[in-house]
């Protein structure tokens, strides 16, 4: 190795130090979340933030009945006090608290909940004066033992709402008990939102590293410097393109000089490659994933199906069952084996828990069939479930987070699915006005207990006029979120007809939504700043995960050595020695 005129060794130490809170607001706030249900509930999240009497120390004041339930303080045989509501007729039926909401603040909320018998989904509802409810998060409780339901709400309006619990109510037992304690609903400004946000990036999204310089003679080589260049960021930040990027070179360019990452947004579906029966046709998909390769670009497969009715192309709709089923496997094969090893991830079955049109026609475990399918043909991706309004809600019960778990549950449990590695994929289209980003951290915090790589599709936020600010809101919850491990925008420049969430205009000018995204772009890479070892020879930076170039300057002779560096969450476990000699 050559390394200028004098020997020395640089011995390169790199290790974790344990990030400091920031510190400022004694209230930090919980992204753990637990399935586990517990003999005894814990006690409130933030001493129970606004609620009156969120333990039932004080029997059962502050709370009231909602609808025709019964309710009453009760003690558990260790002591415990909580509320029971019985005699429910109505999935609405429960014991309720009025709050005031102030306008722009965020409330955190959690309580434990627990069945007197079965196993239900909770849910927690925020009702305003007008009859309209807002859903705030859900659960499923379990009789036996508590389950911790965590949620939230966003005040877009200073207004009283009341909380209720909400229970289907599928058995129509109304035998059955709905109990809960240590409720709590903890208010956050928008301020102390984002110094979490900002606090947790700090812990998930990088490391402190630091470098210990010496000389031959292992004496600390004092006023060393060191540059650290980052190749490379970790974190999958990518964007959605389309078939437009063939045919302009501004596009092109613009693309490539902001993303590692991309989703074709319709070019890979059935109904692009096969819009005639036995006519497939890949020429733009191929087009598009050599460009992706050219420029170091990683490709997530979008879709091999797609189980809305309405999505198939038009000869599908009509087509028997029988015979669905031979062109469904003719599909899979095709698109599969033609990308096998060219792609980080496949969507299999999209939007699976809104829609059935595969199930219906060929069974309950069509899904699952294909999951496993994909895995023989291309064992290697990660395979996606696929899904809208899980942590955007815009007011659809359907792909609830504990729906999303209860799909997910049953396709790894089928038996030909028992090696994948599978992937929870939200899609983050999020309709206009405030989004509730409490909502979406409960929501991930839930999906995060599966212990799967979560990644955000398809981000869009509809035409607003915030909608800058709200996508800025959304991109950094999900960025500083520790289970989520990439996300990509469905957005992009105009002349692609990207009308919805565009990034730049017709002349290639940024929106304010493009103004975010490049902003975060830049937020989340680490600027090259030149360090200077102290006495001891030690270097201390905050280095964003991902792969750098390190090159370390002596101080008298200005000879260089560059190393390369990985940075991950994984990496200070080990300590890196590096010696040099010539
Ligand atoms: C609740 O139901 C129980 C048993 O079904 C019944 O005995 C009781 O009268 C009911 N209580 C109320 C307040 O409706
Ligand atoms: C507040 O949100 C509700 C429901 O999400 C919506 O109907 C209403 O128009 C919003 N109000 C304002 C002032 O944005
Ligand atoms: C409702 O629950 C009670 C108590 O466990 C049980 O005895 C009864 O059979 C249940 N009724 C129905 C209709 O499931
Ligand atoms: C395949 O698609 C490309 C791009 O749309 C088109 O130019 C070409 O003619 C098609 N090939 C056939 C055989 O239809
Ligand atoms: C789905 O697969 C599971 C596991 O093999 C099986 O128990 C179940 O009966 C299947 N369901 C249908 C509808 O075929
Ligand atoms: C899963 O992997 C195990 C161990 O390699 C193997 O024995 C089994 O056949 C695999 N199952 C499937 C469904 O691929
Ligand atoms: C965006 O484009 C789609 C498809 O071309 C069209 O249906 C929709 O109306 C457009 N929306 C706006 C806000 O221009
Ligand atoms: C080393 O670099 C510094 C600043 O770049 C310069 O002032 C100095 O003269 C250089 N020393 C040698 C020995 O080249
Ligand atoms: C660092 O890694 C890059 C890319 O893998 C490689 O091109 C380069 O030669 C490496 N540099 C050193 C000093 O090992």
């Amino acid at each position: 190795m050559k390394f200028g005129t004098e020997a020395y060794v640089l011995l390169l130490f790199l290790w974790l130090l344990l990030v400091s809170g920031l510190g400022v607001h004694a209230i930090s706030y919980d992204y753990s979340a637990t399935t586990e249900c517990l003999v005894e509930p814990q006690r409130a999240l933030y001493g129970g933030g606004i609620i009156v009497n969120p333990e039932f120390d004080h029997s059962i004041e502050g709370w009231t009945v909602f609808g025709k339930a019964a309710i009453e303080q009760r003690i558990s045989k260790e002591g415990n006090r909580f509320i029971v509501a019985r005699n429910r007729t109505q999935p609405l039926d429960s014991f309720s608290q009025k709050v005031q909401l102030d306008k722009g603040i965020i409330y955190s909320f959690s309580a434990w909940v627990q069945l007197s018998e079965g196993s239900e989904t909770v849910s927690v509802i925020f009702k305003g004066d007008s009859s309209e409810v807002m859903h705030g998060g859900q659960v499923t409780a379990e009789h036996g033992c508590w389950t911790l339901l965590k949620g939230g709400i966003v005040a877009n309006i200073s207004s009283p709402v009341e909380i209720l619990f909400e229970w289907t109510m599928q058995s129509e037992n109304t035998t059955v008990e709905i109990w809960a304690d240590s409720v709590s609903l903890q208010p956050f400004t928008k301020q102390q939102w984002r110094s979490h946000q900002d606090k947790s990036i700090e812990k998930v999204r990088k490391s402190m590293v630091r470098f210990q310089i010496s000389e031959a003679t292992d004496s600390a080589l004092e006023g060393a410097r060191v540059l650290c260049i980052q190749r490379k960021p970790r974190f999958p930040f990518g964007c959605g393109m389309n078939h437009h990027i063939l045919e302009s070179t501004e596009y092109q360019n613009w693309f490539a000089s902001r993303f590692k990452y991309t989703t074709f947004t319709n070019e890979m579906k059935w109904y692009s490659t096969e819009t005639k029966q036995g006519q497939e046709n890949y020429t733009i998909p191929d087009g598009m994933l050599k460009f992706a390769k050219h420029h170091g670009i990683s490709v997530r497969g979008h879709n091999i199906f797609w189980d809305n009715p309405k999505e198939q192309p038009e000869w599908v709709k009509s087509v028997c069952p029988h015979e669905l089923r031979k062109a469904a496997a003719r599909r899979i094969k095709s698109v599969v084996s033609r990308y096998r090893g060219e792609l980080i991830a496949w969507d299999v079955v999209n939007e699976n828990l809104h829609f059935n049109f595969f199930e219906n026609k060929l069974g309950g475990n069509a899904s699952a069939e294909y999951y496993a399918k994909t895995y023989q043909l291309d064992p290697k991706p990660i395979l996606f479930l696929n899904e809208y309004n899980t942590i955007e809600y815009c007011r659809d019960k359907t792909a609830t987070p504990v729906n999303y778990m209860k799909k997910l549950e049953q396709i790894l449990s089928f038996p030909g699915c028992a090696n994948i590695s599978a992937g929870i994929g939200l899609q983050g289209h999020f309709c206009s006005g405030q989004p509730n980003l409490a909502y979406m951290r409960s929501a991930l915090d839930l999906l995060g207990t599966a212990g799967l790589p979560i990644w955000v599709t398809e981000v869009s936020v509809a035409r607003d006029a915030n909608q800058a600010q709200y996508l800025e809101e959304i991109l950094r919850e999900a960025y500083a979120h520790p289970a989520v491990d990439g996300i990509i925008a469905f957005a992009g420049p105009a002349i692609a007809g990207f009308n919805e969430t565009t990034l730049v205009d017709e002349n290639f000018q940024n929106t304010p939504a493009g103004d975010v995204v490049d902003m975060l772009i830049n937020e989340w890479k680490y600027e090259p700043r030149e360090a200077t070892a102290d006495s001891r020879g030690y270097v201390d930076v905050s280095l964003y995960h991902g792969d750098y170039d390190v090159t370390v300057m002596h101080p008298i002779t200005n000879s260089s050595k560059t190393v390369n560096l990985s940075v991950s969450k994984d990496v200070p476990q080990e300590s890196i020695t590096v010696k040099i000699r010539t």
